[in-house]
């Protein structure tokens, strides 16, 4: 019986949702285990689209269950609003969702800061999706934050609360912003009414799900990329996008997982602001951002686009101890001619293959390319291996040959169809 963990190789927005999804017909729970409304998880079933931002993808799937756990931060109108749009189109949420009571609770204010420390000229914008995401993650790491199981308890929020909200006046204050948003302890303890039904304490509910013999699949958010410790800091999310985070966030220990797979585009895109070694700078960079129709599922942003990055690959993988790869979006690349992969960088005149922990180092580096021959002939939708022509082989080839992890899965579109699983492969076995 295996629990698998699915997780972004790069930046986000490699496909995460249409994998899980895929996936979670083969899984009892999926499990979101840190980040908030800040993802964006696009899932086409049939011509029916789904963004899913702060639930998990599994919802998607009649019968399983979707956890919110630990490590989420929730903003409850984004996830109230997420739940009834859900419902509207015929999904029984509040049957299928459980929420851990120990996430921590995004309020309004938590967006003001976010808004004080991107405008401030003082400090590196990063580029954030003014969720409110980082300055949430603050508190909780500052020991002051509310959680569900807070929310939840109306004198234990309204004590919680005050003192939250003050220490936020005062930041306001010293960037000369005297009124603060709206006071929300009424209208949040409504929230709550609304949100307890579904709140559960997920680490016994998944250790005991686990006993039983389900199985379970956790679905990470962002990219190892974007990683607070192992991501491109400053310019990152506040959470542990790793493998690592997943236990973390849902009190799953290390010992009950049996597999990590990553999921990477067949190019590599990054939202906001930060160093990237690999951003093509050409006209072919609109290319493919038009034609993998790279703009932000959250924000709308165009996303930046690069080649596919070796060293980056190499270090995500080294980093989460990936057991296999899942390229997406091979077809986004058939109409190239040629395809250039970044296979190492150039750093003060030597030739590096591992990635700089210093950000300037990194925005320095230049990278090397090695240009494969494009294969210009239609992939979309093709679910064999044997049907890809021989030159995207080839591609898949070397890919797996330099980053030294095996592909074990293509997608060549945006539908849960449009896949295929390569025979024989470590990640077929993790699947069964
Ligand atoms: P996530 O955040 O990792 O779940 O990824 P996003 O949903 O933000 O972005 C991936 C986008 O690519 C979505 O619009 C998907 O529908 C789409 N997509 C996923 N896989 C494929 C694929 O293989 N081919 C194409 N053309 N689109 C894909
Ligand atoms: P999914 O799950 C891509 C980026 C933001 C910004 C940085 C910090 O859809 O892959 P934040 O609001 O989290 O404090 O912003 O992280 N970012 C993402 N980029 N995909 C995401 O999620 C992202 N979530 C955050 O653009 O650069
Ligand atoms: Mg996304």
């Amino acid at each position: 019986m295996s629990n698998i963990i699915v997780l972004g190789a790069q930046w986000g927005d490699e496909g995460k949702g249409k994998i899980v999804d895929l996936f979670s017909d083969r899984f009892d729970i999926v499990a979101r285990y840190q980040g908030g409304h800040n993802a964006g998880h696009t899932v086409f079933i049939g011509q029916q689209k789904y963004v899913l931002k702060l639930i998990p993808s599994g919802i998607l799937r009649p019968g399983k269950l979707a956890v919110i756990g630990n490590g989420v931060v929730i903003d409850p109108v984004a996830l109230l609003s997420e739940i009834e749009t859900l419902e509207h189109a015929g999904i029984d949420v509040r049957n299928q969702l459980a929420i851990s009571n120990r996430a921590h609770v995004i309020f309004p204010f938590h967006r003001l800061v976010e808004k004080i420390s991107e405008d401030s000229p003082d400090r590196v914008a990063i580029g954030t999706t003014s969720r409110g995401i980082g300055p949430c993650y603050e508190d909780k790491i500052g020991r002051r934050g509310i959680r569900i199981a807070d929310l939840i308890d109306p004198a234990a929020f309204a004590a919680l609360y005050q003192p939250l909200r003050k220490d936020k006046q005062s930041i306001a204050k010293a960037f000369g912003i005297q009124t603060l948003d709206d006071d929300v302890l009424d209208s949040y303890r409504e929230l709550a009414e609304r949100i307890r039904p579904m709140v559960r304490d997920t680490a016994y509910l998944l250790n005991d799900a686990i006993r039983s013999g389900k199985r379970i699949l956790l679905e990470g958010a962002q990219g190892t990329m974007l990683d607070i410790d192992h991501g491109t800091y400053p310019f990152v999310t506040s959470s542990s996008a790793a493998a690592g985070g997943a236990c973390t966030g849902t009190g799953l220990a290390p010992t009950r997982i049996n597999g990590i797979v990553g999921v990477s585009k067949a190019y590599i895109t990054r939202v906001g602001a930060g160093p990237f070694p690999s951003e093509i700078h050409d006209p072919r960079g609109d290319t493919i951002r038009h034609a993998g129709n790279e703009f932000g599922s959250v924000t709308g942003r165009p996303r930046r686009c690069g080649w596919f990055d070796v060293p980056l690959l190499r270090y995500t993988a080294t980093v989460n101890g990936f057991d296999s790869l899942i390229v997406t979006k091979l077809d986004v690349l058939d109409a190239l001619a040629e395809i250039p992969v970044c296979v190492g960088y150039e750093l003060d005149g030597k030739t590096i293959s591992e990635m700089p922990a210093r950000q300037d180092a990194l925005a320095e580096a230049k990278p090397l390319f090695e240009t494969l021959p494009g294969w210009q002939t239609k992939t979309f939708g093709i679910t064999r291996l044997e049907d890809l022509p021989q030159r995207a082989r080839d591609y898949l080839h070397i890919l797996e040959q330099k980053t030294g992890i095996e592909v074990g899965c293509v997608s060549t579109g945006p539908e849960r169809n449009q896949t295929l699983i390569v025979p024989g492969s470590r990640l077929q076995k993790l699947l069964c």
